[in-house]
């Protein structure tokens, strides 16, 4: 385990296991439409597509678009940017089914503007996977039509998923130790009134 781990929540077999079972759910829901175009969210939702698709027998097109909402070592959504510079999504998407992928549904901010976007470009269908879904009781998180696994409330990183744009390539999915995200946001926060 890497030492900044507190512990491992999905070690590497399990999720292989799960992703390959999702692909099945997702060709089981998707795969009479013919071809599907896939819309995963950067950079969080990399490994897993890339997983994901290799299990998915269904023609398809992928357009990744870039999204900004956990600045540097921020752990909690600062606000959904969409990078419309980076995103490769067609204007228009009559026509076609596509599939929103994203790592992880928190808030549910990202998802929800991304899919908003989406859906204003006009497709025939429009459906939702999440790797993993956080137990937020404290407020409504959206619907998504595919999801992974579901995990408590904590800060994980790995298999793609980043603290500061690190950590993405550890192969199991962790809880990162509280005292290494603080260390961490102490470094880059500006010294208050009372510290200086
Ligand atoms: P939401 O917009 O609050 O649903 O947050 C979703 C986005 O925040 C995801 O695309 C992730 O990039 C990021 N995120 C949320 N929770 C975590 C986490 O525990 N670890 C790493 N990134 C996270
Ligand atoms: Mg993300």
């Amino acid at each position: 385990m890497h030492a900044d781990l507190q512990r491992v929540l999905i070690d590497r077999e399990t999720l292989a296991q799960r992703v390959a079972e999702l692909a099945q759910e997702i060709s089981g829901q998707l795969g009479q439409v013919g071809e599907i175009t896939l819309v995963p969210i950067l950079t969080g939702s990399i490994i897993f597509v890339a997983d994901l698709i290799r299990h998915l027998p269904i023609q398809m097109q992928i357009h990744l678009m870039s999204v900004s909402s956990y600045p540097g070592t921020s752990t909690t959504s600062q606000g959904v940017t969409m990078n419309h510079a980076l995103s490769g999504v067609p204007d228009d998407l009559a026509g076609l089914h596509v599939l929103l992928i994203d790592d992880i549904l928190d808030s549910g901010a990202t998802i929800n503007a991304v899919r908003d976007e989406l859906q204003a470009r006009g497709p025939d269908t429009l459906h939702t996977a999440v790797l993993l879904r956080k137990e937020r009781p404290d407020l409504v998180q959206p619907d998504v039509d595919f999801v992974a696994f579901d995990i408590p409330d904590a800060f994980v990183v790995g298999y793609g998923l980043d603290f500061d744009d690190y950590y993405r390539n550890l192969p199991d999915i962790g809880v990162l130790r509280a005292d290494v995200i603080q260390r961490a946001q102490d470094r880059t926060s500006p010294p208050t009134a009372e510290a200086s």
